[in-house]
């Protein structure tokens, strides 16, 4: 039997609304590439990750599912999410299907709708366009509806639990309305740049996980150089994106870095404890003169009712 380092970020859970324990920490996979996402997986696993993040639209799942089965562990210690692209709102369980095959599993722990955006189907294009060049929104179907196709996925045993990402409060509370199912959790941006006190908030009262994307502030991004978190990591002789991932975690948000790098995949997952101070500092580092940012702001054309979007 393979020993795990006991400090390891698949040991440490939250529970969701369903009563399904989530590990704290999943390993992303946004931009893996083919060549290495295999081998990514498999060393988070190894390392004592239990939680993955996928999603079709990363064109990838076909070799995070060789690296969750290199890996050794048996599935029913792994969780593992998913996401429904655009072109799916109207046939989500296709959605999930397509997902099940790449990764070559019978059920994901969590589906997600991706983004609050249905796209109209041309062939097997990922974004569609219109002639002039904006994004092919499906204008005749909502996300409120494809909430709807969702909530009839978990009596099909293929999915544990369904939420969604990159839903703002008027989203969700549009959603809540006739919701039958509360989402599971909320996908969204989230680092020290984007903190997003309110949606936070919101998703907590209403029993919806915050789940921090980008938490890193995503590749090339500022987060990590900031002059306040160096400092923090320094006191705690650790690396800067230690101290990201403990401060989400430490607000009670699961926090999804993303690394192809062993060594950063291991240290990613070793939390510290973060003094009230450096929570505070951290919590209000985007008052600071031009941090407050969001990084990823896809030109959906649509209105996603964010602040800074
Ligand atoms: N739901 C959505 O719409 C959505 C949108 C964006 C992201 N996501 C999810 O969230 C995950 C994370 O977001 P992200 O990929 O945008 O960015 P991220 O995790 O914030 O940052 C990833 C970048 O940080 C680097 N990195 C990782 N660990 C590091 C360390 N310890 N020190 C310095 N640099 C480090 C990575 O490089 P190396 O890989 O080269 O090590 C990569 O360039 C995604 O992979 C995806 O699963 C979801």
């Amino acid at each position: 039997m393979t020993a795990y380092p006991s400090a390891a970020p698949g040991q440490k859970t939250f529970k969701l609304n369903t009563g399904a324990e989530i590990p704290v920490v999943g390993l992303g996979t946004w931009q893996s590439a083919p060549g290495e996402v295999a081998r990514a997986v498999e060393s988070a696993i190894k390392s004592g990750y239990r939680h993955i993040d996928c999603a079709w639209m990363y064109g990838n799942e076909n070799e995070v599912g060789q690296g969750i089965k290199a890996s050794g562990v048996p599935r029913e210690e792994l969780f593992i999410t998913t996401k429904v692209w655009g072109t799916y709102h109207r046939r989500v369980e296709e959605g999930l299907d397509s997902s099940l095959k790449a990764l070559g599993l019978d059920y994901v722990d969590l589906l997600l709708v991706h983004w609050p955006v249905p796209l109209i189907v041309r062939g097997d294009e990922k974004i569609p366009l219109n002639e002039d060049g904006t994004r092919a929104i499906d204008k005749d179907w909502s996300p409120e509806l494809t909430w709807k196709e969702m909530e009839k996925l978990p009596a099909t045993g293929k999915v544990k639990a369904i939420g969604v990402s990159n839903w703002s409060i008027p989203k969700l509370e549009r959603l809540l309305k006739d919701a039958k199912i509360v989402p599971a959790a909320n996908q969204v941006e989230l680092h020290p740049f984007l903190p997003q006190h309110d949606l936070v908030s919101y998703c907590q009262s209403k029993g919806i996980m915050p789940q921090a994307y980008s938490p890193l502030g995503s590749s090339g991004g500022p987060v990590l150089e900031d002059e306040k978190v160096k400092a923090i990591a320094k006191a705690h002789d650790c690396d800067p994106a230690q101290v990201v991932i403990s401060w989400g975690v430490q607000r009670g948000v699961t926090v999804l870095p993303k690394s192809v790098t062993p060594s950063r995949i291991e240290t990613n997952g070793r939390l510290v404890a973060l003094t009230k101070d450096e929570m505070k500092s951290l919590d209000e580092l985007h008052l600071q003169d031009g941090k407050h940012k969001r990084l990823i702001k896809p030109n959906w054309g649509v209105d996603l009712e964010f602040p800074l979007w």
